[in-house]
């Protein structure tokens, strides 16, 4: 299955799916950053992947900007949707044009914690457990049918550089292994749930 990975930084999780994809049924057909200089960027240029730079200031609406990343995404004849800290939020033109076929890691477990500072957050709740949530897009923000998660137990010396170290150690292993699930077709979304191997979680 040919993918698109969306990011706007760092792209260690691009690197994690780089990595796997030799082993994996999935092909990266396209990098696309709306920043121009994420460092993502030089990563899938190593890797001889094609990339896309759609800067979002330069359009005037949410809706513009979606648009022109669609008509990009399609002509790569891109299956597949990975959002690996892609820091923008998508409208329903986006979500909907790609229900079912686009997944997102977030830094917590879900339904805690949409959005940002998620570290920080479950430092201050004095949560004894934080991790990692990997779901379906749908449109509503870190709101779409929760597929996997991952733990890890949060301890007294934890800080927000220790807790984003410990949850991106589990995200490497499991973004991986939950696109090789979409791509193989074990991994579906029917009637708004996720489906693996035919049976509803
Ligand atoms: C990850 O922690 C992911 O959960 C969040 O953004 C971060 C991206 O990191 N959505 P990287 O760019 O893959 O290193």
């Amino acid at each position: 299955m040919r993918i698109a990975v969306l990011i706007s930084g760092k792209g260690s999780n691009l690197q994690a799916l780089i990595d796997q994809a030799d082993q994996a049924q999935y092909e990266i057909g396209l990098v696309l950053s709306n920043r121009p200089h994420a460092e993502g960027l030089q990563k899938a240029k190593k890797a001889g992947i094609p990339t896309a730079i759609l800067d979002h200031a330069q359009f005037d609406s949410r809706e513009a900007f979606d648009t022109a990343m669609i008509q990009i995404i399609d002509s790569h004849k891109i299956e597949a949707v990975i959002l690996a800290g892609f820091m923008r939020i998508l409208t329903p033109i986006f979500t909907d044009h790609f229900l079912g076929r686009m997944l997102n890691i977030h830094p917590s477990l879900l339904p805690k914690y949409p959005g940002l500072n998620t570290h920080q957050r479950a430092l201050e709740a004095h949560d004894k457990e934080h991790g990692l949530s990997i779901h379906f897009v749908t449109s509503e923000l870190d709101g779409g049918p929760v597929i996997l998660q991952a733990k890890i137990a949060i301890t007294q010396d934890d800080t927000i550089d220790s807790l984003q170290k410990k949850v991106q150690v589990q995200e490497h292993i499991a973004y991986p292994l939950v696109t090789n699930w979409l791509a193989s077709g074990d991994l579906m979304f029917k009637n708004n749930q996720v489906w693996y191997k035919n049976t509803p979680l």
